[in-house]
């Protein structure tokens, strides 16, 4: 089967000189639900910038569907952003919107820009987000404005909106990190099983090295800009576990 996303050889260094990633390689297949795992400062964040292009590489390719993304800019770099979902620890929801609307501009990318600031959405992507919303179950929710809502409901409308750009791909960066345990498991529950029914892939940074096992069918695991391991997650060793996080045992023991 032909790769969804191809990584190679990718290398970043920031404007400081901090070599973030340094030549990392590995390709993504559809529906594959992959956790990246490492240290703080490992480069986690960087990788998953990088595919879609928050942050430009310094060198190396990320291959999409087959394109490029290097040399992609202007409307084709929109076009391949509206392909990949993403979702962040803080959420980055509009508070003043109500979560019907943060879900609704999941789809900002496929629409001209105009439409989306007179918020003419049609009647069917109004539907497929009030379906999206009551399977991670926001129901009650739908109306309300987003800065009514807890942290893990927050999170929930965050997911509903990368599921609303109907995207091949999702990035995930620490998702459930700012959340208490019940929250956590909901939220990783609502992106699993959503990615699993719609084939999505899933590239997700985790902290938690025991979430990373539960849902994953894959692990990579990064340390100092480097694949340290990439493989199915009963291969992760207790072993290698340590050695990942040598140095930062504290951040081990804290997840
Ligand atoms: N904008 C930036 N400028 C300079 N260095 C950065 C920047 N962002 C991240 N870094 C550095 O790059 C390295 C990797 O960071 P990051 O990708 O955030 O790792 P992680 O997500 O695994 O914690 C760290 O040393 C971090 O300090
Ligand atoms: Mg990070």
């Amino acid at each position: 089967m032909k790769p969804l996303l191809q990584v190679q050889q990718l290398e970043m260094e920031y404007a400081d000189g901090t070599k973030a990633l340094r030549g990392i390689s590995f390709d993504v297949h559809k529906g594959e639900f992959i956790a990246v795992i490492g240290p703080s400062g490992a480069g986690k964040s960087t990788l998953l910038r990088s595919i879609n292009r928050l942050v430009t590489p310094t060198s190396g390719d990320i291959v999409y569907e087959g394109e490029s993304l290097m040399t992609a800019k202007g409307t084709g770099l929109r076009k391949l952003r509206s392909n990949i979902g993403m979702i962040f620890q803080h959420y980055n929801v509009v508070d003043r919107l109500s979560v019907l609307e943060n879900v609704l501009h999941g789809n900002l990318g496929r629409m001209s820009i105009m439409s989306g600031l007179f918020n003419r959405y049609s009647e069917a992507q109004k539907e497929m987000a009030i379906h999206l919303l009551k399977k991670v179950g926001l129901e009650n929710e739908i109306r309300k404005r987003v800065d009514e809502l807890s942290g893990g409901q927050r999170q929930r409308v965050g997911v509903c909106r990368a599921l609303a750009q109907n995207p091949a791909l999702i990035l995930a960066d620490e998702p459930i990190a700012s959340l208490d345990p019940k929250s956590s498991a909901i939220v990783m529950e609502s992106i699993y099983e959503n990615c699993l029914e719609q084939g999505i892939a899933c590239l997700v940074n985790l902290h938690q090295v025991d979430v990373a096992k539960k849902y994953a069918t894959r692990i990579i695991a990064i340390q100092k800009g480097q694949i340290l391991f990439d493989g199915k997650p009963e291969d992760l060793t207790d072993e290698l576990i340590v050695r990942l996080y040598e140095g930062k045992e504290d951040e081990l023991l804290a997840s």
